[in-house]
């Protein structure tokens, strides 16, 4: 049944393969599009170039065994041949904090391209994080232009934002909270709930049995909200907005936090997320957030607010707020050290957040940063996001890289806490015996810090009042 609906995937990153890979899983034949040679090559060999638990073994199975994925460069060619396609390119964020869209016009292009070469109709979906209108202005536009055909006759048009956390992107795409669904139709809106629908079904069959397994849950379908275009657009930055207004707020309370001797923002945080209104999700204090998506995200929307003449007083705020935690982080090792000229500093943690590779406005950059122009000298450490971290403008090969983490402790004047890896969280006060200086910044606040103080070790934390 599934394998009657072909489904083109335009762009194979983290939204676009992993979407691709679960409908293949799911016995629905995928193309995923893109126009790089060597993300193509990779997923038709069954591998992946960037590191998600359990997404390997999926794009293993789905290429090599199930054969429902190929990857491919002839991108009109096989939207024509499909019948939905998932645009899932990137919105970088313009020098100007505003959405990029070339990306997503080059797709719309292609799209119309592939429409005006056939007759039945075709479902077209943005997931991609676009600002409020480009579906109707853009997107719309572009393919009506490109292939003389109508939206709501010849083909149909959604827009259902992607929620998906990095580092659990395979699990979030299986176990979405809620599927939201902007349709500029009725029909648009039917055909795409209906196969959303039939994804997340909760037929007893392989599918169903392997996730339960790996995660302990079982597959269902959430709440679907049919909503309008607009809608459905704006939901997504209000979405990523808010979640980085929680991490801005309990840092700021954190920075009065460190002012009062006895008070500890963990316990704050623990306090307030038992008010079920509250909840305690994002209410840890630390270096800041970084990523492909909130930083970009909250800048896009304020700008966008900005062009319809209304600013966004909170969310300047929000990345006022972002931007002090990594120089709050500094602070805490001059309070300890003075003069950070020629000091030796370990960074614990790149990526921008544990179980990936990505390092895309990951703190550790503004912190290493600042560190440099200080004079220090860095060594950073990470279990999975070396490589890209040499790839980083900022920092590539400004400092230097340990292979073993005992390797990166070894020496310092001061370690500091940036990425909350569980190899991190298990090391024990021991561990850093052989610093230097014993100094330990904790900047994501995942030891206790009496049995650190107890041990001799001279601890300090974001939002710790000592
Ligand atoms: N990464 C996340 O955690 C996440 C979560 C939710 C939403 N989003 C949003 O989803 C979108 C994609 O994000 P991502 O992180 O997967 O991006 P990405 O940068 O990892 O991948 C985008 C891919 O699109 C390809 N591409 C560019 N132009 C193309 C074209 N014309 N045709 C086909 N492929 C093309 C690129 O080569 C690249 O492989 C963005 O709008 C992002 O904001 C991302």
């Amino acid at each position: 049944m599934n394998s009657e609906i072909r489904i083109t995937v335009s762009g194979t990153g983290y939204v676009g393969l992993i979407t691709a890979g679960i409908f293949a899983d799911r016995s629905f034949k995928v193309t995923a599009l893109d126009v790089d040679q060597q993300k193509v090559d990779a997923v038709n060999k069954g591998e992946t170039f960037f590191f998600e638990p359990n997404l390997a073994p999926l794009i293993d199975r789905v290429v090599l065994k199930k054969k429902n994925l190929i990857a491919s460069l002839n991108i009109v060619e096989s939207i024509k041949d499909s019948d939905v396609t998932f645009i899932c390119v990137g919105t970088p964020s313009r020098e100007d904090g505003s959405c990029d869209l070339k990306y997503i016009e080059q797709s719309a292009r292609d799209i119309g391209k592939a429409i005006s070469q056939k007759d039945k109709y075709h479902l077209v979906v943005a997931k991609s994080t676009i600002v409020p209108g480009t579906t109707r202005d853009l997107i719309k536009e572009t393919i009506e232009k490109e292939s003389g055909k109508k939206v709501g006759e010849d083909f149909g048009l959604c827009m259902s934002p992607e929620f998906l956390r990095e580092g659990q992107s395979v699990h979030d795409t299986i176990f979405p909270d809620r599927i939201i669904i902007g349709q500029f139709d009725e029909k648009s809106g039917e055909k795409l709930e209906s196969l959303f629908r039939n994804l997340y079904s909760d037929k007893d069959d392989d599918f169903s049995k392997n996730w339960e397994k790996i995660y302990g849950k079982k597959v269902s379908c959430p709440e679907v909200l049919r909503v309008s275009i607009e809608t459905a657009e704006c939901t997504k930055y209000a979405n990523n907005s808010f979640l980085a207004t929680k991490i801005s707020f309990i840092n700021e309370i954190a920075n009065i936090c460190e002012r009062v001797k006895g008070i500890d923002v963990s316990d704050v945080a623990k306090g307030i997320g038992l008010d079920f209104r509250i909840n305690p999700k994002f209410l840890r204090a630390g270096a800041g957030f970084g990523g492909s998506c909130f930083p970009k995200d909250v800048k896009a929307i304020s700008h966008f607010a900005s062009s319809k003449g209304y600013t966004l007083k909170i969310l300047a705020s929000v990345m006022e707020v972002n931007t002090h935690q990594a120089k709050r982080m500094v602070e805490l090792a001059e309070e300890k050290l003075g003069d950070l000229d020629r000091k030796r500093i370990s960074i614990l943690g790149l990526s921008f957040k544990p179980e990936t590779d990505d390092m895309r406005y990951a703190p550790s950059i503004r912190i290493i940063d600042f560190l440099l122009s200080k004079g220090a000298s860095v060594i950073g450490w990470d279990p999975q996001a070396i490589n890209e971290a040499k790839k980083e403008q900022w920092i590539g090969d400004k400092i230097t890289y340990a292979e073993r983490l005992e390797d990166a402790i070894k020496d310092a004047d001061a370690c500091m806490i940036v990425t909350e890896w569980d190899a991190i969280k298990a090391l024990k006060p021991e561990d850093f015996k052989s610093m230097k200086k014993q100094i330990l910044i904790d900047g994501r606040r995942i030891y206790k810090p009496k049995e650190f103080l107890n041990e001799g070790i001279d601890y300090s934390g974001i939002g710790l009042g000592l």
